[in-house]
């Protein structure tokens, strides 16, 4: 396995500082190392954090969509990251970070692959808003709505991002966690029949059915490369409560693990995102406990292994 770890220092989508700095707790809690520890064949690189410059000649102002130019500029650079990453041959792995960050790194993974890519959006939200809808204007709330096709005529004009194309089918996407879901969320969510896996469905098939048929449903033949966008606020905040827009009744850390667990056993991951850690919110031990959530969802979709690995080369001592 080839990993490429990337961080985006990025809080623009979303009014709470803090998040900026989520790569660097990730890393600082000893993520490489970890990662190196899975076995003696994995591969990390890591890209360090991604930086841009404003794009002075984007207009400056779209509607109801909060520090528009940062958006704009911070995505454009990602996206050429993570397309660079896998076209080097690696997993790319990024931390953030706000969740508006998923715009870049989709957009990164689909021209790096070609368009043949599904997502796994796991989270407590749908971030399923355009501007329009969006009573908030954080864009941390409407990244999936600017990656679908099917959405597409909604938005306005987006000075700024041509290169964003919005080519990713809507029937290629899956939630899975949702329990906090908008009023025109859930008006397109059953318009366009995505396929979504609120809290209910897990309580009612288990997680292990759920990471199944969400697979099963994005990608029938098996053979996309999977993007997993995994906001760390999936997760109940009892397990993660330094995030930003944390809500109650959520994954365990265990469901969190199972489904990357289940994703590494496909072969298929191509890309993970890591986001929404905020380590200005909570007491230490928040910090600290959610930190460690984050790092081992990374390590199940690596090959980490509750059962124990095999040493690949030891002869039994
Ligand atoms: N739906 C709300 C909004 O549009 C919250 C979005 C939260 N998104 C997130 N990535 N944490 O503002
Ligand atoms: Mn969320
Ligand atoms: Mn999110």
């Amino acid at each position: 396995t080839k990993i490429g770890i990337l961080g985006v220092p990025f809080d623009k989508g979303q009014p709470k500082v803090g998040v900026a700095n989520g790569p660097d707790a990730i890393r600082n809690a000893g993520l490489v190392d970890q990662l190196a520890s899975i076995h003696k064949k994995i591969n990390i690189k890591d890209y360090g954090n991604v930086s841009y410059e404003i794009n002075e000649e984007i207009e400056k102002h779209v509607p109801n969509m909060r520090d528009y130019v940062h958006i704009a500029s911070c995505n454009y650079e990602l996206s050429k990251n993570v397309e660079r990453i896998i076209n080097d041959g690696r997993i790319c792995l990024t931390l953030g970070g706000d969740h508006s960050l998923g715009i870049g790194t989709v957009d990164g993974h689909i021209k790096a692959k070609q368009e043949n890519v599904c997502v796994l959006w796991v989270d407590a939200h749908a971030d399923l808003n355009t501007n329009k809808t969006s009573s908030s204007g954080n864009v941390h709330g409407m990244p999936m709505a600017l990656l679908a096709s099917e959405l597409s005529d909604y938005w306005p004009y987006l000075p700024g991002m041509d290169w964003q194309r919005p080519v990713i089918s809507i029937r290629n996407v899956a939630y899975i966690g949702l329990r906090s879901v908008d009023a025109y969320e859930r008006l397109i969510i059953d318009r366009l029949g995505i396929t979504a896996f609120g809290m209910e469905e897990v309580e009612n098939y288990g997680i292990s059915t759920v990471v199944n048929m969400a697979l099963e449903r994005i990608d029938p033949e098996a053979r996309r490369s999977i993007h997993v966008s995994f906001d760390v606020d999936s997760l109940d905040s009892l397990e993660a409560p330094s995030t930003g827009t944390a809500v109650r009744g959520g994954l365990t850390l265990r469901e969190g693990v199972h489904i990357m667990e289940s994703v590494y056993k496909t072969g298929r991951l191509g890309a993970m995102d890591l986001v929404e850690v905020n380590p200005s919110i909570g007491t230490e031990g928040d910090v600290k406990r959610t930190v460690e959530a984050a790092i081992h969802v990374i390590m199940a979709a690596f090959g980490h292994s509750r059962k124990g690995l095999i040493p690949r080369d030891a002869a039994l001592p």
